[in-house]
Parts: structure tokens; C-alpha cells; sequence
């Protein structure tokens, strides 16, 4: 595989440790030769880390764009409700794209993208990096070998873990729907992605139930200031504590995010005047923080679906009953039961017990599959695989919409009405 230029859009969190450290790891495969950014900090850093001239680092992602195209293919990692615009503007400059998720604020934007992309005939990849991970490969493969018959349900929990959910969806950047979208969208498209691909049909209806519960202001602690750093009378107690999330040894995410100089003076500022120094009971933060989907597919498969900030650790666990059978698996653990009917009772029953493989990286390694699935994809101009992959992508966005909309009106949405109202 001949190595790809590439330019990002966005030096933040992912573009700089996910995209550019791709590009830093295998610089035989991915360079990158100019940045946007308009966070001057984070542009320069990202630029001095990949020696890209002064001339091609630019204040946002419009200024790159409206010069003849730099490379062949973009990374936008900009924020959720840029991509949309940004995206067009990449593939109206002729790039092939890898764009972060979620790849559009509505799902009118999403099915426009597919659109736009195949019209222009450019790869267009959504960063769904789960379904590249060897956990969920395998789950794939377990599913299409037919070992436990054709699917009937799918049961999938996502667990957020408390002081994830409290950095990035109460204090964060994911913690407003007027700036990013609903968590069903912002965190678990990731999800319905998954669900999408493993069943592989387009979804009837939706149902789904859920709020903000427990990051509310009459939730706080008497005497709790606005910042943790104001004397709150709780600290020694509250688990959401800022300065012991954030002024520690490490200056790994999420400690990186709240400064780009991680020096303890540097956070200790960030914590006294910046967002990620409030209570969390006392945010400006709107989206849900538990959510129940129920959803059923054309050929009949439902998926049950919870997501849940209020769990102790960060984990995913999936259960798949089939007409012969059935696979439960945890991701975190790499591990899956699949267990298949035996003849006559449940004693007879085969199972067994696979272990995938650990891979180093974010999501379980899925981040350098999802990159190295898009370079190769570029290498090989594999647009008829690029296209099917971009449906489900696409699919799984319209089902978290379906499922906010469902929530949101309390009743069930039928896909039929809810594609039909898109090109009204
Ligand atoms: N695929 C995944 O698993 C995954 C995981 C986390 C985040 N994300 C998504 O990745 C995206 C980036 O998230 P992040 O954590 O890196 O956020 P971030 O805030 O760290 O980075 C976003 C960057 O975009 C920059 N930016 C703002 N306006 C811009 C413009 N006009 N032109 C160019 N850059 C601009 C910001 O200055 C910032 O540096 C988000 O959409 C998020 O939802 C995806």
C-alpha cells in the first residue's frame, strides 16, 4: 500500500492523537501536509509534530478548503455541528473523506452526504471505529457463519461510567444539544452503528424512553458553589471532584482536554475559570443521562438498548439470541460465550468460550482498524465496499434521530413516515 497525504480539519483530541498519531506511527502509510485549526495552540502543535510549513497551517477548516486540494484525502475532526458543511466543502474540493461521527446535526444532512459523495464518486468513511475492533469482527463473523441460526434479538448496554459521562456529557463538549446533539447521537451512534451492520436491514420502528436524571441542579449538595474550586463543603466525598479528575500524574485524555499546556499551574487555572472546573450539578449541560431504544429491523430482528451514565466502570456488553442458538459477549473483556442449541435439553447445549484479540489503541484498537480500513479502501478504490459501508453508517444515524424523536414525542416512530418527512 503506497502511503496517502492526507489534510485535518480540527487538531484537537482526535485529530491530534488519533488521526496524527496514526500518521506519527505508520508514516509509511499516512502523511499529514496541512492543518486547520483556529485554536492557534493546538493548530502550531499539531503542525511543528508533522513539519507542515507555515504556509499550510490555516484558521479553520473554509480557509483550507477554498485552496486547490493539498492532498488526496481529508480527516475532519472538527466538532459535531461542523461536519456537515465541512464535509460537503471537502468532497465539493475533490477529497476522499474520513469524517468523524456523528456525520451530520440532522439526519437530513446524513442522507445528503451519502448523496454527495457517491454524485461526486469519493470515498466518504464515517469514524465508527467499534466495527474494526477483533471483538466485534468476530461477533460478525460468529453471526454470518449461521452457528446460531438467523438472528432474533439483539440486547446491547452501554455503560458510560460515571466520571466519563461527567467529563465529556456534563461538563464537555457533548453536554448540550444546541452544540453538539442528543447523547443517543453523540455517544451511541457508535451503537446503532453496530446494530445496523450486524443485522444489515433497514429499521421499521423505534420506541425509546429515558432523561436527565441525576446532573440536575436539585441534585447538588447543600452548599455546593459553582466550581469545585470555590471551597465546596462536599469535596472530600463527591465523586465528581474536578481537581481529582483532573490535577493527577497523568496528562493522558481526559486531563489533555482541559488545557493544551498541562502544566499544574496551567490546570489549576483551567479548573478556576473553565468549564471543566464546574459542578456538575450546576452545568449548563441539557442532553439525557440514561436512555432506554427498543427498535425493530424489517426482517423482523429487535434490538433492546440501554445507555446508562451511572455505572461504576466503561463497558459494553452485547447479547445476540438466534433461532439456534446465542452469543454474549463484553468488550471490554475481549470475550465471548457463543452457545449453540443441543439436541433435545439445555444440558445438551455446545458452548464456547473466544477470547479476541488485544489490540493497543482507543476503542479497542477499532481507531487504527478504522483508519487502516480507510487507507486501504483509498489505496484500492473499493467505492462499491465504501458505499455499503457508508448505508449502515448512515442507517445507524437515522435510528439514534428516530430514537431522540421517539423519546422527545413519546411515541413510536415508524421509519416508513419518519425517511418520508427527510425530503419534505
Ligand atoms: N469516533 C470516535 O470514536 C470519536 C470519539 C470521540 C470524539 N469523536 C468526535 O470527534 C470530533 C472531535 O472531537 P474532539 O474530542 O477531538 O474535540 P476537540 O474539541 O478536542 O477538537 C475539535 C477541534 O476542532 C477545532 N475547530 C473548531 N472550529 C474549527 C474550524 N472552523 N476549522 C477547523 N477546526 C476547528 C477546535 O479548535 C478543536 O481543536 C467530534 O465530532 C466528536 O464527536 C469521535
Amino acid at each position: 500500500m503506497s502511503r496517502v497525504d492526507a489534510v485535518l480539519l480540527g487538531a484537537g483530541q482526535r485529530g491530534r492523537d488519533v488521526f496524527g498519531g496514526y500518521a506519527r506511527t505508520h508514516p509509511d502509510r499516512l502523511r499529514f501536509v496541512a492543518v486547520a485549526d483556529p485554536h492557534g495552540g493546538r493548530r502550531n502543535r499539531f503542525a511543528d509534530e508533522h513539519a507542515i510549513p507555515s504556509e499550510r497551517r490555516f484558521a479553520g477548516w473554509a480557509d483550507l478548503l477554498a485552496r486547490p486540494r493539498l492532498a488526496d484525502v481529508c480527516f475532519n475532526a472538527t466538532m459535531d455541528r461542523t461536519h456537515h458543511e465541512s464535509a460537503l466543502a471537502a468532497l465539493d474540493a475533490g477529497y476522499h473523506l474520513m469524517l468523524e461521527k456523528p456525520m451530520a446535526d440532522s439526519p437530513a444532512g446524513c442522507v445528503g452526504l451519502e448523496a454527495h459523495a457517491q454524485a461526486r464518486g469519493l470515498l466518504l468513511q464515517i469514524c465508527h471505529p467499534l466495527r474494526y475492533t477483533p471483538f466485534y469482527t468476530r461477533v460478525k463473523e460468529v453471526l454470518a457463519s449461521g452457528r446460531i441460526g438467523r438472528i432474533v434479538s439483539l440486547t446491547m448496554h452501554e455503560n458510560v461510567g460515571y466520571w466519563h459521562f461527567a467529563h465529556s456529557y456534563v461538563r464537555g463538549n457533548w453536554r448540550r444539544l444546541d452544540e453538539s446533539g442528543p447523547t443517543i447521537l453523540t455517544k451511541c451512534c457508535h451503537d446503532m452503528d453496530i446494530a445496523a451492520w450486524l443485522v444489515d436491514a433497514p429499521v421499521r420502528q423505534v420506541s425509546s424512553f429515558g432523561s436527565l436524571r441525576t446532573f440536575r441542579a436539585e441534585n447538588a449538595p447543600e452548599g455546593a458553589p459553582a466550581r469545585c474550586t470555590d471551597g465546596c463543603p462536599v469535596e472530600a466525598s463527591c465523586p465528581f471532584y474536578a481537581p481529582a479528575f483532573y490535577m493527577g500524574a497523568g496528562i493522558g485524555w481526559p486531563t489533555s482536554t482541559i488545557s493544551v499546556d498541562t502544566s499544574i499551574e496551567a490546570r489549576r487555572r483551567a479548573l478556576e475559570t473553565e468549564r471543566y472546573g464546574r459542578c456538575v450539578y450546576r452545568c449548563d449541560n441539557d442532553v439525557v443521562d440514561n436512555q432506554a431504544v427498543t427498535a425493530e429491523f424489517q426482517d423482523g430482528t429487535v434490538l433492546d438498548f440501554f445507555v446508562r451514565s451511572n455505572s461504576v466502570d466503561c463497558f459494553r456488553t452485547i447479547r445476540v439470541v438466534g433461532e439456534r442458538g446465542e452469543l454474549n459477549g463484553h468488550f471490554e473483556k475481549n470475550e465471548m460465550m457463543v452457545s449453540e442449541f443441543g439436541q433435545g435439553y439445555s444440558d445438551k447445549a455446545r458452548h464456547e468460550v473466544i477470547r479476541t484479540a488485544v489490540w493497543d489503541g482507543g476503542h479497542g484498537g477499532g481507531d487504527v482498524g478504522a483508519i487502516g480500513n480507510f487507507l486501504r479502501s483509498v489505496d484500492r478504490k473499493d467505492s462499491a465496499g465504501m458505499a455499503h459501508s457508508l448505508r449502515i453508517a448512515v442507517e445507524g444515524h437515522l435510528l439514534a434521530f428516530a430514537a431522540e424523536q421517539a423519546r422527545a414525542e413519546r411515541r413510536v416512530v415508524t421509519m416508513d413516515e419518519f425517511r418520508a418527512s427527510l425530503s419534505r
